[in-house]
């Protein structure tokens, strides 16, 4: 997919080589505040919208006008009363999208002094938002349908330098590309992108950037005991494997950062078969997979100071004629055996090894792993926060507010001692599953089993907010497809802990 080429210009919109002027218009008293400069160069028109008076420069809201001379195309839009990065975010959505079906070429987007917002907040947030809005999977899989695309560029203008803006743009266009690297991956068919496929494309990224790969496959994993991989993955046509990528982006020994994805290339619920209506997106249920990968790569192409690895099982969960029961007991890598109560609570089972795995092999400062584990997250939160368990209060509050600033929003949700008896067993140490109510915490009270030390330990449930697809609530720099949440809240996350010598 081709990526705009976006730079930055300290100054006024006029006289610079382009067909579009988008401007990011705030709001006071309910009414539009267009930028004098603006005002003052088109005047006519300007008056004209204002005077038609519908528009009021409220977040979401945009204009397109043609012009008689200088640019083609005016586009106001509005960034709300009180202008928030989430504004931003919007506003540069929408003009990109808008524009690329006016076939506009090269667009300026300016915005002046009147918010409080730093202004290299806004450079980053626009071009992530543009390039993350433009990504369009039908660009890969469309084979007659497909557009033409004639957006080209796209320059921000600011009336003050804004120091470091190259190293912004630079940071954040490679951000946006590990996000839709991410996208695509989760957005492949099933079929398309099985747990060879995966192995496959972990392999392309440890060749791009010298990754350090070990795959596990089922002699090894037998080997090791992962049973709980083998148990989940045997009934699917692809043999199930453990795929690790390590990064070393500071010189030591120790591993700050272990990220675990659940990597189901297919649920279908196995044995516990869903019904035809949830299998539908459950191509989706990789996602988790497809963001740690994501986030590897922007580590790496950042060269992020911090020593990262990435554990994803990956498998398929179909009910072939080696699939596991409910009601099997499986001994886990970590020593506990399993009750399986349902084999659609499969994502918990194969994280659960990769998690033990990865603390006892690497011992990570800390460990993140991001699964479409539960629909009783989408339950609890919608599709607008991802559900955040975590034993560190400090670390919560930290994650929560980088969220609600980057737009990859989380809610804090219980690890309570009660839930933990759902998940009893007569016949094991541990059933897999622990009743319909608090769906969500029971999964992650069952993941923090498997580990020595759960302080260390975040989960993401991103089952709410992995993709947007019909009648799901979304933000308009989605299309329906996968959003490749996580990525940013975990690169802008390292970004701020580790900043090297
Ligand atoms: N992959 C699903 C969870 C999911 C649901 C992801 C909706 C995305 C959207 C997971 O493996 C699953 O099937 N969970 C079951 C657990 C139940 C059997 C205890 C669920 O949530 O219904
Ligand atoms: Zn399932
Ligand atoms: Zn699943």
């Amino acid at each position: 997919m081709a990526r705009l080429n976006y730079s930055f210009k300290q100054g006024t919109p006029l006289g610079i080589e382009a067909d579009t002027l988008a401007v990011l218009v705030p709001q006071s008293n309910g009414e539009p505040m267009i930028p004098d400069i603006i005002k003052e160069s088109w005047k006519d028109v300007v008056n004209r919208i204002i005077g038609q008076g519908d528009f009021k420069g409220e977040e979401g809201e945009i204009r397109i006008t043609y012009l008689p001379k200088g640019y083609a195309l005016l586009v106001l839009a509005g960034v709300g009363e009180k202008p928030s990065l989430e504004s931003i975010r919007i506003a540069c959505a929408k003009i990109v999208r808008a524009l690329e079906d006016l076939r506009a070429k090269d667009i300026v987007v300016y915005f002046d002094k009147s918010t409080d917002l730093d202004p290299s907040d806004v450079l980053a947030q626009c071009i992530e938002a543009s390039d993350i809005a433009l990504y369009d999977p039908g660009e890969v899989f469309k084979a007659k349908e497909r557009k033409e695309k004639t957006l080209k560029s796209l320059t921000i203008v600011y009336p003050e330098e804004i120091s470091g803006a190259q190293e912004i743009i630079r940071r954040s266009t490679l951000l946006a590309d590990a996000v839709n690297y991410a996208r695509l991956i989760a957005d492949t068919p099933s079929s398309q992108m099985n747990p060879e496929e995966v192995e496959e494309e972990a392999r392309k990224l440890a060749e791009t950037y010298g990754l350090g790969i070990k795959v596990f496959h089922v002699e090894d994993l037998k080997r090791m005991g992962m049973n709980g991989i083998l148990a989940v993955g045997c009934g699917g046509g692809i043999p199930p494997r453990l795929i690790i990528l390590e990064y070393k982006g500071r010189e030591a020994d120790e591993w700050d950062i272990g990220i675990v994805g659940k990597t189901v290339t297919f649920d279908a619920g196995g044995l516990d078969l869903k019904s035809a209506q949830s299998m539908e997106r459950m191509k989706y249920d990789k996602s988790g997979g497809a963001v740690a990968l994501g986030i590897i790569k922007a580590a790496s192409s950042l060269k992020l100071p911090v020593n990262i690895v990435v554990a994803l099982p990956a498998v398929e969960n179909l009910p072939g004629p080696k699939a596991y029961k409910p009601r099997d007991i499986i001994k886990m890598y970590n020593g506990l055996t399993v009750e399986v109560g349902n084999t659609d609570a499969e994502g918990r089972i194969i994280m659960a090894d990769a998690l033990s795995y990865i603390e006892k092999t690497y011992r990570p400062s800390k460990i993140f792993d991001f699964a479409t584990l539960t629909g009783a997250i989408v339950i609890a939160l919608g599709n607008y926060a991802a559900g955040l368990f975590t034993k560190d209060d400090e670390l919560a509050k930290e994650l929560y507010a980088l969220g609600q600033k980057i737009g990859e929003k989380l809610w804090r949700m219980p690890l309570w001692k009660e839930y933990y008896e759902q998940l009893k067993s007569t016949f094991a140490d541990t059933n897999n599953i622990g009743g319909r109510p608090a769906g969500a915490i029971t999964a992650a009270a069952f993941l923090s089993k498997f580990l020595e030390d759960p302080s260390k330990w975040v989960h993401l449930d991103i089952a709410g907010v992995a993709y947007v697809e019909n009648e799901m609530p979304r933000k308009p720099y989605y299309r329906d497809c996968a959003t490749g949440w996580g990525v940013r809240l975990l690169i802008y996350y390292i970004m701020e802990n580790f900043r090297g010598q």
